[in-house]
């Protein structure tokens, strides 16, 4: 069932190009300039016309419910709110009777996430569900929704989900945005065909695994690690540090590269690694200097970056290309390094990679 793969992550890794073509099929037209979302078909204008739409989450499902808030935010011009959900279900959240929540669930089972829904529904909001498991509580308890189509996700530490979660978030975005008409008809066209492309793009990142594996030997051993990154890449870096906290057990923070300097900083010597998510976008200048801070406190740095980028490369100890895309679409290419930096370190300090230690794959108590 692993498919020829030593582990189920490693597997659903791979999956990757597929689930994500899984998640757009049927959904997504390029050609045509269409999108359709069957099932938020009766809701469209609602979401579309709301003031402030909270995203509720926990783990990934949270960090996807991030790069949702730029997503909407940019595009449609709706605020946003992103919330674990067990901070919102404990305090008294204002919510107002046409606000929009969307819960965002893997599982479709996590208690937490269940109970602020419940919490958000007796307040009058409109539920939005994105959910893998199919007829799972959360699905049942949403209004509306979109399910993603990742198939089974049996690995503890989530990949495929969340390439999939930011896929169908896209699609919902971009939806809102031209039922909205917040985005130009030139810009619609062209995020549908950048979203077409990407999986073929991710099968060109995976390609870079036995590079990122040699990268894994060097820094197996390293007691911390720091990701970086700014704007959609600022949701990943914390991405990539859940996935190497959960599965290899090394500390490692995820934070917006700017902050650094506010605290972080003083961490970093030469048994620091960082890693940068230093992609050709508009933040691009802004993350050149901030790895120019690290490496000149001896930091050592792998950086993600766009392929072809010949100034990063000159600076930083090693570097892992990926294809270029549209700036709201590279969390779907950016994090696919992460989770295979994350496996192979794992892989190397000898853990058990799908089920680690102390953790269940759904949290199904709070
Ligand atoms: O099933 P869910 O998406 O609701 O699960 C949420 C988190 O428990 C989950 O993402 C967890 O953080 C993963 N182990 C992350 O890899």
């Amino acid at each position: 069932e692993k498919g020829g793969y030593e582990h189920f992550m490693l597997k659903e890794i791979f999956e990757q190009p597929r689930s994500i073509a899984d998640s757009m099929r049927g959904r997504v037209r390029a050609d045509e300039a269409h999108l359709q979302l069957g099932g938020l078909r009766n809701y469209l204008d609602k979401l579309a016309d709301s003031k402030r739409i909270v995203i509720i989450g926990c783990g990934t499902s949270w960090h996807a419910g991030l790069v949702a808030e730029y997503l909407f935010e940019e595009l449609a011009r709706i605020n946003v709110e992103v919330e674990y959900a067990s901070e919102f279900r404990y305090r008294n959240p204002i919510i107002k009777e046409n606000d929009i929540v969307i819960a965002i669930s893997q599982s479709g089972e996590t208690a937490d996430t269940l109970a602020a829904i419940e919490l958000a529904k007796s307040k009058g909001a409109i539920i939005f569900g994105v959910c893998n498991v199919v007829g799972s509580s959360i699905a049942r308890a949403t209004h509306a929704g979109a399910y993603t189509h990742a198939g089974p996700e049996i690995g503890v530490a989530s990949t495929k989900a969340f390439t999939a979660q930011v896929t169908v978030l896209a699609i919902m975005a971009l939806a809102a945005a031209q039922r909205k008409g917040t985005i130009s008809e030139e810009l619609y066209r062209q995020l549908l065909i950048e979203l077409e492309n990407i999986p073929d793009k991710v099968e060109e990142v995976l390609q870079s695994a036995a590079k990122i594996k040699e990268i894994a030997f060097i820094f197996t051993y390293a007691r911390n690690f720091i990701y970086l990154g700014r704007g959609l890449n600022f949701p990943v870096a914390l991405e990539g540090a859940l996935k190497l906290k959960e599965i290899s057990y090394i500390h490692a923070e995820g934070y917006p590269a700017a902050e650094m300097k506010h605290g972080p900083i003083a961490l970093i010597d030469e048994d620091m690694p960082v890693v940068f998510l230093a992609t050709k976008d508009s933040s691009y200048d802004k993350i050149v200097s901030n790895i120019q801070e690290v490496k000149a406190r001896k930091g050592r740095v792998i950086a993600i970056v766009t392929a072809g980028d010949t100034l990063i490369p000159t600076m930083v100890d090693f570097v892992i290309e990926i294809p270029k895309t549209h700036e709201m679409l590279m969390p779907l290419l950016s994090v696919i390094p992460l989770q295979l930096l994350s496996y192979y370190v794992a892989v190397m300090r000898g853990r058990n990679v799908d089920q680690p230690r102390n953790l269940a794959k759904s949290v199904t108590v709070e």
